[in-house]
């Protein structure tokens, strides 16, 4: 997803830095060519030998070091960059970046790249919270600057509060999506369903499935890492929230048809990844039901069908899956809910279809053509759909 993409990371010198290291990690095995510039102060909490073994890449701490073998003309980088991410940012180089400062490498670097600057502060919650800091932050906001704030919790001094880096996660979520908003999906609006929908029984059960939320959240990803306006609408999973985009949470099929209509009013396309209950009970217990008999009968009543139902003028794509059958099951689901494509899933498989990373997918279109894709990651799948997706779109 980064393959040939130059990341530039530049660290400075905060308790945080040690966590560049994951950064820097995460990063390379997501296929980027990894350049660290530390500054001197950073050098004092995270040895260069550390980044230089995770990247695998010299690592540059000075600009002047002209006879050793990490020599480097002082804007070479800043001109190799694709994007430039400062993690962790302290409250000095976001002021030194913000006046234009180039009294190192990094600040050099910075001043000098025509690619897009992420930065990550992380300090002390009054620097964070001194006027001058968010000053020189909103400063970097109007210079075109993505500034990905830092979390509440406990910080190096021990006072809890706003001023600690932001997850791995969410630093390389930020990146993907920068790199990726001229992407074919620019100014697309896209809603993806995740999950799987829970139908109460009562205040403590719930009839639901195995839908993990991997294959919908990796559809969700990849459409915001092609530039896409995403909507994500998820039943309950227990999958970290990705970034850039709007995320919704429903629980019922009754809520996640109206978070849809809802979604879907303005969108190009709409992919039901989800695994809906097709099922609820009629009644909810309103208090829970007592294990007094032998047995319990439920008297279960149809969900609505969000993909049939919801009304608009957007690409439809809907997801099959299937234990038997599964190219016929899904063509009659794609005539029956009139869809534009529909991905049929084996689930019989295990390692495709509920809770695994990978998948194995049938493609389906509205003219009878199919393409059957190999067992992939549910990111490389999702990236196949949206590639239907972008055709389509683009036929108009
Ligand atoms: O979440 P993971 O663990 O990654 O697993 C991925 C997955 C197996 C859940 C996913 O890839 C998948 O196949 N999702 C669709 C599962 C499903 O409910 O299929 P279905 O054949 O019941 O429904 C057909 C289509 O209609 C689906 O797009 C579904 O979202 C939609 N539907 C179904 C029922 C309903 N009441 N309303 C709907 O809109």
């Amino acid at each position: 997803m980064l393959t040939d993409k130059t990341v530039v990371l530049g660290i400075s010198g905060g308790i945080a830095a040690y966590k560049a290291a994951d950064i820097a990690s995460k990063l390379t095995q997501a296929g980027a060519r990894v350049e660290v510039i530390m500054t001197e102060a950073a050098t004092r909490f995270i040895t260069p030998l550390t980044l230089r073994s995770l990247t695998g890449r010299p690592v540059v701490t000075t600009m002047w070091e002209l006879a050793s073998e990490f020599s480097i003309e002082h804007v070479a980088l800043a001109e190799a960059a694709d994007i430039v991410v400062i993690a962790p940012a302290t409250a000095n180089i976001v002021a030194k970046i913000a006046t234009g400062m180039a009294d190192d490498m990094l600040t050099c670097t910075v001043l000098a790249t025509k690619a897009p600057v992420v930065v990550a502060p992380a300090m002390n919650v009054n620097m964070w919270e001194n006027p001058v800091t968010q000053d020189n932050l909103a400063r970097l906001r109007a210079r075109g600057f993505t500034i990905v704030d830092p979390t509440y919790g406990r910080l190096a001094s021990g006072k809890i509060g706003l001023g600690r880096l932001a997850e791995t996660e969410t630093i390389i979520g930020t990146v993907k999506q920068v790199l990726g908003r001229n992407g074919d999906l620019a100014g697309k609006r896209i809603v993806v369903t995740a999950g799987g929908t829970q139908e109460p029984i009562d205040p403590v059960r719930h009839i639901s499935n195995r839908s993990s939320g991997k294959m919908g959240y990796a559809l969700a990803e990849a459409a915001r890492d092609r530039g896409a306006m995403v909507s994500l609408i998820t039943g309950p999973v227990s999958l970290p929230e990705p970034v850039g985009m709007e995320i919704v949470h429903v629980r019922t099929a009754a809520e996640m048809k109206a978070a849809v209509a809802k979604a879907t009013a303005q969108a190009d396309a709409l992919v039901m990844a989800a695994a809906v209950a097709d099922y609820r009970p009629k009644e909810v217990a309103p208090t829970k039901i007592k294990k007094d008999s032998a047995g319990l009968t439920l008297e279960l009543v149809r969900t609505p069908d969000i993909l049939a139902e919801v009304a608009g003028n957007f690409v439809r794509v809907g997801f099959a899956a299937e234990s038997e059958n599964v190219v016929a099951n899904a063509r009659q689901k794609l005539e029956k809910k009139q869809l534009d494509i529909i991905i049929a899933n084996d689930i019989t498989a295990v390692d495709s279809g509920f809770d695994v990373d990978t998948n194995r997918v049938i493609i389906i279109g509205r003219e009878g053509e199919e393409e059957k894709l190999p067992l992939l990651t549910k990111r490389e799948v999702a990236d196949r759909i949206l590639d239907r997706v972008v055709e389509l779109l683009n036929r108009g």
